[in-house]
């Protein structure tokens, strides 16, 4: 089960002058991949801060399957955009510790076969023993991938986990998302500024101007999706340029070079 619902959420830092996120509403069913896409500072992480339940909705409600929430909960597997490992556990140590935090019940020899067969899952099955420090970029938020899986938690609340690797390794990643979410059937949702990264994956894309839900657009391309194949896809094209429009219409104010940047 992992149904997310935002009525009327708004946030608002308590030192500063106005809110981050004002009324936003947004149903994410169960089972979707929804993308939020906006470029820096118009309030993405700090949407994602709440739906961890690190912060409270300044008025409003965020809602999980019905319930109101207050605070983290094992349902929500997170991994963010900074590499989030213990840098002195092994990879495999790293998926233990996220095992552990929801099952007490399993044994050493059970731990390390469940940990083993979700890093073979993100394809580091060779990797369990080696340091972080030792691990490149990608395979680090591979890493993390597997550890918020491991968890088993419906929902994966990702903050541009890509946002720090190459692009040639960013498709790869972006490729294991997209199966890992045909297996899994989990409830994703997955922060970035990067439109293609936005269409190969979502299913529907949360377009944010700074504070606010601006667009909800669905992606009506057949998954799964592969980069080669669909970059030239006559929908494929069609979005990225509506959505490459709205960020210079809704950014106007942004330099040419920092607009480039983020997209
Ligand atoms: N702890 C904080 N206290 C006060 N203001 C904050 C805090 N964290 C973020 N902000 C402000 O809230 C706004 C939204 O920040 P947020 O980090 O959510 O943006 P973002 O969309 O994730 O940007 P990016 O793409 O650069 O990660 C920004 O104006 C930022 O300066
Ligand atoms: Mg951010």
């Amino acid at each position: 089960m992992g149904k997310l619902e935002l009525k009327n959420l708004t946030f608002q830092y308590p030192d500063a002058a106005a809110p981050v996120l004002e009324n936003l509403n947004l149903t994410v069913e169960e089972g979707e991949f929804v993308c939020i896409l906006g470029a820096s500072g118009c309030g993405k992480s700090t949407l994602l801060s709440i739906l961890e339940g690190l912060r409270e909705p300044t008025s409003g409600s965020f809602l999980i399957n019905g319930q109101e929430v207050i605070g983290p909960g094992p349902e929500r597997g997170v991994v963010f955009q900074h590499y989030s490992l213990f840098p002195w556990m092994t990879a495999k140590q790293n998926v233990i510790f996220g095992i552990k935090q929801v099952r007490k019940d399993l044994k050493k020899k059970q731990l390390e076969e469940l940990a083993q067969s979700y890093l073979e899952k993100v394809g580091l099955g060779a990797d369990g023993n080696t340091m972080p420090a030792q691990l490149s970029g990608g395979m680090q938020q591979r890493v993390a991938i597997a550890r918020a899986l491991a968890m088993d938690a419906d929902i994966l609340l990702l903050d541009e986990p890509f946002g720090a690797v190459d692009t040639r390794n960013r498709r790869t990643l972006q490729k294991l998302v997209c199966d890992l979410h045909e297996i899994e059937k989990k409830t994703f949702l997955f922060v970035t500024h990067d439109v293609e990264e936005a269409i190969l994956l979502a299913d529907r894309i949360v377009f944010m101007t700074p504070g606010h839900i601006h667009q909800i657009v669905d992606v009506d391309i057949p998954k799964p999706r592969d980069y080669e194949q669909i970059r030239n896809d006559e929908r494929f094209v069609s979005l990225r340029k509506m959505l490459i429009d709205l960020f210079y219409e809704k950014y106007a104010d942004y330099t040419l070079d920092s607009m480039e940047a983020k997209l």
